[in-house]
């Protein structure tokens, strides 16, 4: 049988005439032995009636349906009768009087139901165990569409701009410098491996030098990460590289592709261009490089003016040159115990020594270290704060990055208390994107005592900085800019060292990689740059991340046809499996297995 229309496409136009459809039987209705079926297909429902009065072999077959059953029925359009016309449906105004019904398969009954109320009720997991029901939803079949759109959308706005896209290995060696990389033993080399792509970072470097001058590449990347909401260890990036630009060129071009990106999927404008924030200045104002900007509660610096504190705490850390931030959460003095606890805890997770607190009731300031501030000093914090009833006040005192990072923390935890009370709203279509530009460098890494590139070592030096590079390598900022969105990092990249001397000075003289080493990790790449590397630069974005947001969802799991759980497992198909042991020995491979 083939269907000569869609479910969702047949009106009071086609009264009359005969159709016939394929789909799922969404729900059953029985009206005194008259079954009304919805029937659904890709594209939406139409109601289909069997009457058994008027076609008894069809009533009788009918009978044994069930819901998910997949179906084809021929029958004739009809009038919905007064007072049964569904006027949310575009299809409310008719039904289908079934005088043919085909069972291509009864279905068991699903272990949740497939609506998308009733289906985000369910655990997670047994949606992913049961992928092919959960994606039968609306919602779901929603969110695969507007990827496929994004995705296509991103394609031609790349195709209009005369970049092509050129495929890379996802096998590819081990350079362990970014995430923790996926192995793949060699069968064919005894004990050596190729590494899974983290990015397809070298490659597009090395296509610049091969003279494609403007890539891009919808690429899988993989990385060993531990799991959340917006990271997968599957995962696609838009990645683009071009020659002969500068960040001016990538800003543009990358604010062309979002705002032809949100017109498609959307209909909105976004603002263009975007705001461009210097990460000390994201840091010091949010507490962390992809500050969410819809809304204030912004973090005050009172290090000086808790200098020569009678509150010991604070006068010692401003003393050792460490920063006492504040911020004002207006209206959150209702907090609970429980609530208060709990934000303690993760600032203590963050290495905070506690959560100093103020909280603003009924005129008097509660507070366990109020009593050793100074007039002056409630009145500065009262001016600065703008401190009023019903407020809560939080402190941080602790080395700059990490009093920045832990209130930054609990802006987003305080923000989330006020929405849950309805004293804030945060709109998820209020796109507020930004640039974070002007990152250090390099940043230094306490445990191993070395400097590590910030993003990538790859990344060139500000020109103007790059004098610092063996003196004082913190001081150098990267030709480096991330774009964030809401709270999310969508992207980053940067402008590349194009000349091989600098590239082999980072490599060894700043991140102290022994010659040797770079040698065998990058020296292809070092050799392929004497052979006229032009000046380039790119970017990549998380199209996860860019899908959820346009989808409204805070988890990129949704925008995934079939995702990891936060354990790393497909629970579907059941993986990861352990493999037998002559797998095992072809791949020269032995397992030890944790105590
Ligand atoms: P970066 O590592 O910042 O840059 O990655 C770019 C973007 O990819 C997304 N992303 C992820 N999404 C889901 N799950 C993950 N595990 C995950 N990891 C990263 C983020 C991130 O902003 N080669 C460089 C780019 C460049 O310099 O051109 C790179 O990979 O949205
Ligand atoms: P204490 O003097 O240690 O009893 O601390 C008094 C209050 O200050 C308590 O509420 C602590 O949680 C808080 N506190 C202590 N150290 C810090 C710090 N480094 N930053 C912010 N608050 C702190």
């Amino acid at each position: 049988m083939k269907r000569s229309h869609h479910c969702a496409q047949l009106t009071t136009a086609e009264l009359g005439a005969t159709v016939s459809l394929l789909g799922w039987v969404d729900s059953i209705r029985d009206h005194g032995g008259i079954l009304f079926i919805d029937l659904r297909d890709r594209k939406g429902i139409t109601q289909v009636m069997f009457d058994p009065k008027a076609n008894a072999t069809v009533g009788e077959q009918a009978a044994h349906l069930k819901p998910e059953s997949v179906i084809g029925i021929t029958g004739k359009v009809v009038a919905r009768p007064e007072g049964t016309v569904n006027g949310a449906l575009p299809t409310g105004g008719i039904e289908v009087e079934a005088t043919e019904l085909t069972i291509h398969n009864v279905s068991d009954t699903p272990p949740f139901p497939l609506d998308d109320v009733g289906g985000d009720k369910v655990n997670e997991d047994l949606r992913l165990t049961y992928r092919y029901l959960d994606l039968r939803r609306p919602k779901m079949r929603k969110n695969l569409q507007v990827r496929h759109k994004a995705a296509k959308s991103i394609r031609d706005y790349f195709d209009s701009q005369e970049f092509i896209e050129v495929e890379t290995p996802a096998l590819f060696k081990s350079t362990p410098e970014g995430a923790r990389e996926y192995l793949v033993p060699s069968r064919i080399h005894a004990g050596q491996f190729y590494a899974l792509s983290q990015s397809p970072q070298q490659f597009k470097q090395i296509l610049m030098v091969a003279g494609v001058e403007k890539y891009f590449q919808i690429a899988r990347c993989f990385r060993d990460e531990d799991l959340r909401a917006d990271r997968q260890m599957e995962f696609t990036q838009v990645d683009v590289e071009a020659s002969f630009v500068t960040r001016e060129d990538i800003y543009a071009l990358f604010e062309g592709m979002l705002t032809k990106l949100w017109k498609d999927v959307l209909g909105t404008e976004i603002q263009t261009p975007f705001l461009r924030m210097p990460f000390h200045e994201a840091m010091n104002r949010f507490g962390v490089d992809k500050p969410d900007v819809r809304f204030g509660l912004e973090l005050m610096d009172f290090t000086e003016l808790f200098n020569t504190s009678g509150f010991k705490v604070f006068a010692s850390t401003a003393a050792g040159g460490g920063a006492i931030k504040a911020i004002n959460a207006k209206g959150l003095a209702d907090l609970t115990q429980g609530e208060l606890k709990a934000l303690e805890e993760i600032a203590k997770s963050l290495g905070a020594k506690g959560l100093a607190f103020i909280k603003v009731e009924g005129g008097e300031w509660k507070s366990p270290i109020v009593k050793f501030f100074s007039e002056a000093e409630k009145a500065a914090l009262t001016a600065q704060l703008e401190v009023g009833e019903g407020d809560m006040i939080f402190f941080a005192a602790a080395p700059w990055e990490k009093a920045c990072a832990i209130l930054g923390r609990i802006r987003l935890e305080a923000a989330q208390l006020l929405v849950k009370r309805g004293k804030m709203t945060i709109r998820h279509d209020d796109w507020k994107f930004l640039w974070v530009i002007d990152f250090p460098l390099m940043s230094h890494d306490e445990a191993e005592n070395r400097y590590v590139a910030t993003h990538h070592p790859f990344t060139a030096p500000v020109p103007e900085d790059a004098a610092y590079l063996d003196s004082d390598p913190k001081k150098v900022r990267g030709q480096h800019y991330d774009v964030v969105l809401n709270g999310m990092e969508l992207g980053g990249g940067s402008i590349r060292i194009h000349n091989p001397a600098m590239q082999k000075k980072i490599f060894e003289d700043v991140l102290k990689i022994p010659a040797d080493v770079v040698e065998s990790r990058f020296g292809y790449m070092l050799k392929a740059f004497t052979y006229g590397a032009p000046p380039h630069g790119g970017i990549a974005f998380g199209l996860d991340r860019m899908c959820a947001l346009l989808c409204g969802t805070t988890s990129i799991r949704d925008v995934i046809a079939f995702p990891k759980t936060q354990k790393g497992q497909d629970l579907m198909a059941q993986s990861p499996t352990p493999v037998t042991a002559k797998q095992l020995k072809e791949l020269h491979i032995a397992t030890v297995m944790p105590e």
